[in-house]
Protein backbone atom coordinates (compact mmCIF):
# COMPACT_ATOMS: atom_id res chain seq x y z
CA UNK A 1 0.00 0.00 0.00
CA UNK A 2 1.30 3.87 -1.06
CA UNK A 3 1.50 5.87 2.45
CA UNK A 4 1.88 9.62 2.39
CA UNK A 5 2.72 12.00 5.46
CA UNK A 6 2.44 15.61 4.35
CA UNK A 7 4.16 17.69 6.69
CA UNK A 8 3.03 21.86 7.13
CA UNK A 9 6.75 23.98 7.40
CA UNK A 10 5.90 26.79 9.90
CA UNK A 11 5.94 24.83 13.39
CA UNK A 12 6.31 21.78 12.54
CA UNK A 13 9.87 22.04 10.41
CA UNK A 14 10.68 25.21 11.70
CA UNK A 15 10.05 27.85 14.02
CA UNK A 16 9.64 30.74 11.83
CA UNK A 17 6.68 32.22 14.31
CA UNK A 18 9.17 34.30 15.91
CA UNK A 19 10.59 36.27 12.54
CA UNK A 20 6.54 36.44 11.26
CA UNK A 21 6.38 37.77 14.41
CA UNK A 22 8.95 40.74 14.47
CA UNK A 23 7.23 41.69 11.41
CA UNK A 24 4.00 42.12 12.24
CA UNK A 25 4.86 43.66 15.12
CA UNK A 26 7.03 45.95 13.31
CA UNK A 27 4.17 46.96 11.01
CA UNK A 28 1.74 47.48 14.29
CA UNK A 29 4.19 49.66 15.60
CA UNK A 30 4.09 52.11 12.90
CA UNK A 31 0.81 52.02 11.97
CA UNK A 32 0.83 53.32 16.02
CA UNK A 33 -1.29 50.04 17.82
CA UNK A 34 -0.18 47.41 19.69
CA UNK A 35 0.39 43.96 19.05
CA UNK A 36 1.41 40.79 21.33
CA UNK A 37 2.57 37.87 21.29
CA UNK A 38 -0.59 36.14 21.74
CA UNK A 39 -2.53 37.93 19.21
CA UNK A 40 0.53 36.26 16.59
CA UNK A 41 -0.93 32.88 17.81
CA UNK A 42 -3.94 33.76 15.54
CA UNK A 43 -1.99 34.22 12.55
CA UNK A 44 -0.84 30.86 12.97
CA UNK A 45 -1.43 28.74 9.81
CA UNK A 46 -3.13 31.86 8.31
CA UNK A 47 -2.33 33.15 4.75
CA UNK A 48 -0.35 36.42 4.24
CA UNK A 49 -3.25 38.33 3.16
CA UNK A 50 -5.80 37.18 5.99
CA UNK A 51 -3.23 37.70 8.40
CA UNK A 52 -3.01 41.19 7.85
CA UNK A 53 -6.89 41.17 7.89
CA UNK A 54 -6.78 40.14 10.87
CA UNK A 55 -4.08 42.37 12.28
CA UNK A 56 -5.94 45.37 10.61
CA UNK A 57 -8.82 44.23 12.92
CA UNK A 58 -6.91 44.50 15.94
CA UNK A 59 -5.73 47.75 15.38
CA UNK A 60 -9.39 48.72 14.49
CA UNK A 61 -7.82 50.20 10.73
CA UNK A 62 -9.94 49.94 7.49
CA UNK A 63 -7.83 50.11 4.20
CA UNK A 64 -8.12 50.28 0.51
CA UNK A 65 -6.96 47.04 -1.20
CA UNK A 66 -3.90 48.85 -2.51
CA UNK A 67 -2.96 50.17 1.10
CA UNK A 68 -3.44 46.31 1.77
CA UNK A 69 -1.03 44.76 -0.49
CA UNK A 70 1.62 47.43 0.19
CA UNK A 71 1.97 46.76 3.51
CA UNK A 72 1.99 43.10 2.80
CA UNK A 73 4.45 43.57 0.60
CA UNK A 74 6.61 45.44 3.16
CA UNK A 75 6.39 42.93 6.23
CA UNK A 76 7.06 40.36 3.93
CA UNK A 77 10.39 42.59 2.77
CA UNK A 78 10.89 42.25 6.72
CA UNK A 79 10.26 38.63 6.97
CA UNK A 80 12.56 37.63 4.16
CA UNK A 81 15.62 39.37 5.38
CA UNK A 82 14.45 37.99 8.92
CA UNK A 83 14.72 34.52 7.23
CA UNK A 84 17.58 35.04 5.53
CA UNK A 85 19.70 33.25 8.30
CA UNK A 86 18.47 30.83 8.67
CA UNK A 87 20.55 27.71 8.31
CA UNK A 88 20.06 23.47 9.03
CA UNK A 89 20.70 24.33 12.75
CA UNK A 90 17.20 25.89 12.75
CA UNK A 91 15.34 22.69 11.83
CA UNK A 92 13.67 21.79 14.88
CA UNK A 93 14.21 18.55 16.74
CA UNK A 94 13.45 15.45 15.47
CA UNK A 95 12.09 17.01 11.73
CA UNK A 96 15.08 15.78 9.76
CA UNK A 97 15.65 12.30 11.15
CA UNK A 98 11.87 11.72 10.82
CA UNK A 99 11.70 12.80 7.54
CA UNK A 100 14.65 10.61 6.16
CA UNK A 101 13.47 7.44 8.12
CA UNK A 102 10.26 7.43 6.55
CA UNK A 103 11.95 7.75 3.29
CA UNK A 104 13.57 5.03 4.13
CA UNK A 105 10.32 3.36 4.79
CA UNK A 106 9.13 3.80 1.15
CA UNK A 107 7.06 6.58 2.47
CA UNK A 108 5.95 9.69 0.11
CA UNK A 109 6.22 12.76 1.41
CA UNK A 110 5.09 16.01 0.60
CA UNK A 111 4.85 19.29 2.28
CA UNK A 112 1.15 21.63 2.69
CA UNK A 113 2.45 25.05 3.73
CA UNK A 114 0.44 28.22 3.13
CA UNK A 115 3.75 30.09 3.32
CA UNK A 116 4.75 31.81 -0.14
CA UNK A 117 8.10 31.26 1.00
CA UNK A 118 8.35 27.68 1.83
CA UNK A 119 10.61 26.77 -0.97
CA UNK A 120 13.12 29.48 -0.04
CA UNK A 121 12.75 28.22 3.81
CA UNK A 122 13.58 24.13 2.79
CA UNK A 123 16.19 25.42 0.51
CA UNK A 124 18.04 27.59 3.59
CA UNK A 125 17.22 24.52 5.66
CA UNK A 126 19.13 22.27 3.18
CA UNK A 127 16.31 19.34 3.35
CA UNK A 128 14.11 20.78 -0.09
CA UNK A 129 15.26 17.53 -1.51
CA UNK A 130 13.48 14.94 1.04
CA UNK A 131 10.38 16.29 -0.18
CA UNK A 132 8.67 14.31 -3.39
CA UNK A 133 6.05 17.03 -3.81
CA UNK A 134 6.43 20.33 -2.41
CA UNK A 135 2.83 22.60 -1.90
CA UNK A 136 3.14 26.22 -1.08
CA UNK A 137 0.94 29.46 -0.97
CA UNK A 138 1.78 30.16 -4.64
CA UNK A 139 -0.42 26.59 -5.80
CA UNK A 140 -3.11 27.24 -3.51
CA UNK A 141 -6.36 29.38 -4.11
CA UNK A 142 -8.26 28.44 -1.00
CA UNK A 143 -6.04 28.59 2.66
CA UNK A 144 -6.67 26.55 5.40
CA UNK A 145 -8.79 25.23 6.91
CA UNK A 146 -9.83 24.42 3.66
CA UNK A 147 -8.07 21.04 2.24
CA UNK A 148 -7.05 22.10 -1.02
CA UNK A 149 -3.23 22.33 0.12
CA UNK A 150 -3.33 19.00 1.37
CA UNK A 151 -4.93 17.29 -1.22
CA UNK A 152 -3.16 19.13 -4.24
CA UNK A 153 -0.31 17.14 -2.33
CA UNK A 154 -1.81 13.50 -1.67
CA UNK A 155 -2.37 13.99 -5.50
CA UNK A 156 1.26 15.21 -6.31
CA UNK A 157 2.57 11.97 -4.42
CA UNK A 158 -0.12 9.81 -5.74
CA UNK A 159 -1.30 8.86 -2.97
CA UNK A 160 -5.27 8.49 -1.76
CA UNK A 161 -6.08 10.34 1.38
CA UNK A 162 -7.22 8.11 3.24
CA UNK A 163 -3.51 6.96 3.56
CA UNK A 164 -2.34 10.57 4.28
CA UNK A 165 -1.00 11.41 7.87
CA UNK A 166 -0.79 15.13 7.47
CA UNK A 167 1.65 16.95 10.48
CA UNK A 168 0.35 20.12 11.89
CA UNK A 169 0.90 22.72 14.28
CA UNK A 170 -2.20 25.55 13.48
CA UNK A 171 -5.86 24.80 14.42
CA UNK A 172 -6.64 25.92 11.02
CA UNK A 173 -4.36 23.24 9.39
CA UNK A 174 -5.65 20.46 11.81
CA UNK A 175 -9.21 21.40 10.62
CA UNK A 176 -7.88 21.12 6.45
CA UNK A 177 -6.83 17.81 6.79
CA UNK A 178 -9.74 16.22 8.44
CA UNK A 179 -11.88 18.04 6.09
CA UNK A 180 -9.70 16.54 3.53
CA UNK A 181 -10.34 13.01 4.68
CA UNK A 182 -6.96 12.46 6.40
CA UNK A 183 -5.69 12.05 10.05
CA UNK A 184 -3.82 14.25 11.60
CA UNK A 185 -0.71 14.06 14.03
CA UNK A 186 -0.76 17.79 16.38
CA UNK A 187 2.15 19.37 16.94
CA UNK A 188 1.88 21.30 20.17
CA UNK A 189 0.29 21.30 23.25
CA UNK A 190 -3.00 19.09 23.26
CA UNK A 191 -4.86 21.53 25.50
CA UNK A 192 -4.72 24.25 22.49
CA UNK A 193 -5.05 21.66 19.78
CA UNK A 194 -8.71 20.33 18.62
CA UNK A 195 -9.86 17.81 16.50
CA UNK A 196 -6.13 15.62 15.82
CA UNK A 197 -5.90 12.03 16.15
CA UNK A 198 -2.87 12.27 18.35
CA UNK A 199 -0.93 15.28 19.70
CA UNK A 200 2.68 15.49 20.63
CA UNK A 201 5.08 18.36 21.72
CA UNK A 202 7.51 17.96 18.62
CA UNK A 203 8.63 16.00 15.98
CA UNK A 204 11.12 14.45 18.25
CA UNK A 205 8.54 12.88 20.30
CA UNK A 206 6.88 10.45 17.40
CA UNK A 207 8.36 7.65 15.87
CA UNK A 208 8.08 6.58 12.25
CA UNK A 209 6.36 3.46 13.42
CA UNK A 210 4.03 4.58 15.78
CA UNK A 211 2.92 7.37 12.85
CA UNK A 212 2.44 3.97 10.57
CA UNK A 213 0.21 2.26 13.15
CA UNK A 214 -1.41 5.38 13.27
CA UNK A 215 -2.59 5.68 9.93
CA UNK A 216 -3.55 2.37 9.69
CA UNK A 217 -5.62 1.61 12.53
C1 LIG B 1 2.06 29.79 7.52
C2 LIG B 1 2.35 30.51 8.83
O1 LIG B 1 2.83 28.64 7.43
O2 LIG B 1 2.37 30.65 6.42
C3 LIG B 1 1.59 31.83 8.87
O3 LIG B 1 1.96 29.69 9.91
C4 LIG B 1 1.94 32.67 7.65
O4 LIG B 1 1.89 32.50 10.07
C5 LIG B 1 1.64 31.87 6.39
O5 LIG B 1 1.18 33.87 7.65
C6 LIG B 1 1.98 32.63 5.11
O6 LIG B 1 3.37 32.81 5.02
P1 LIG B 1 4.12 33.72 3.98
O7 LIG B 1 5.57 33.30 4.12
O8 LIG B 1 3.58 33.40 2.62
O9 LIG B 1 3.88 35.13 4.35
MG1 LIG C 1 2.32 25.78 10.89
Amino acid sequence: MNRGFIFDLDGVIVDTAKFHFIAWKRLADQLGFEFTEEDNERLKGVSRTRSLEILLEIGGIELSEDEKQHLAQQKNEWYVELIGGLTSNDILPGAEKFLKEAADQSIKIALGSASKNAPYILEKLGIDRLFDAQIDGTQVSKAKPDPEVFLKGAEKIHVSPQNCLVFEDAQAGIEAARRGGMKCVGIGNNALLKGADLTVPGMDKITVKQAIELLEN
